[in-house]
């Protein structure tokens, strides 16, 4: 049986870990990307990597990085990495500097474009029967306009990237390559905001590379319940 490897870009305590312990025990082959990345292997093997997301021109050496050590490229990419600036006047999100627009809007839209331009090429060198999977880490702000300055560049990136995503995957779909925006939510629809929960993301993750159950691209989910559609 061929190797099934998965590239996590941003994996940090929460949902990164939770989504990495995940897969390596569903047996995929597992590396993880973020600024306090190491080079090495950390003690559950996982394969870290260095990377800082704010330039979208670090993506193909990680996957540069999973081929060399694991012979083969991701056939699931999780891009879970996020970013946003609190505006100097808080009271005025057009406070936030262009740097700092440009800047988190790289982290959160333009690398995990970058990346899933990357996996596109490299599925075409994998075997068929591998399912190949875009996830990306999203949350409501993609359908609901806050007007809350903090979460500014946040929604910003998350409505850029549900954008490109529902794209992706009308266009991709068909030659079975799946790219979804997940965004966990409570039962009643609304944010889970700091009440995230990991492993319900590592649970869903797993069901959305796996191709069953005819989840959309806009991959809403509820904890112990998978998909959800909310109006
Ligand atoms: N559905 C919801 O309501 C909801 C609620 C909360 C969060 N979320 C989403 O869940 C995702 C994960 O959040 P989490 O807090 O659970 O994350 P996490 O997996 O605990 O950590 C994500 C990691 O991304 C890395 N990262 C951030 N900026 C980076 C950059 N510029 N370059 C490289 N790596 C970077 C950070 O590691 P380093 O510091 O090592 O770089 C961070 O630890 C986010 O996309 C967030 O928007 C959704």
């Amino acid at each position: 049986m061929s190797v099934n490897a998965v590239l996590i870009l941003g994996a940090g305590p929460r949902v990164g870990a939770s989504v990495a312990q995940k897969f390596a025990s569903s047996g995929y082959k597992v590396a993880i990307a973020s600024r306090n990345g190491t080079g090495a292997k950390t003690a559950e093997g996982f394969l870290s990597l260095k990377a800082d997301f704010a330039k979208p021109e670090s993506i193909p050496a990680l996957f540069n990085a999973v081929k060399t050590e694991f012979q083969t490229a991701p056939s699931v990419v999780v891009y879970n990495a996020a970013s946003l600036t609190n505006p100097p006047d808080k009271d005025s999100p057009l406070s936030i500097p262009v740097d700092s627009v440009v800047s988190d809007l790289n982290v959160n839209t333009v690398s995990p474009y970058a990346a899933a331009q990357q996996a596109v090429k490299e599925w075409a060198t994998l075997p068929k029967e591998a399912r190949k999977t875009f996830i990306y880490t999203g949350n409501i702000l993609n359908v609901s306009i806050l007007p809350l300055p903090v979460f500014h560049n946040l929604g910003i990136g998350k409505s850029a990237s549900a954008y490109w995503i529902g794209v992706a995957d009308a266009n991709y779909s068909p030659q079975g390559f799946r790219f979804f925006y997940a965004d966990e939510r409570t039962e009643d629809g609304k944010a889970t905001g700091a009440a995230v929960d990991g492993a319900a993301h590592g649970e869903f993750y797993a069901q959305l590379a796996s191709h069953e159950g005819n989840v959309p691209w806009h991959a809403t989910f509820v904890k112990d319940k998978g998909y959800v559609q909310f109006k």
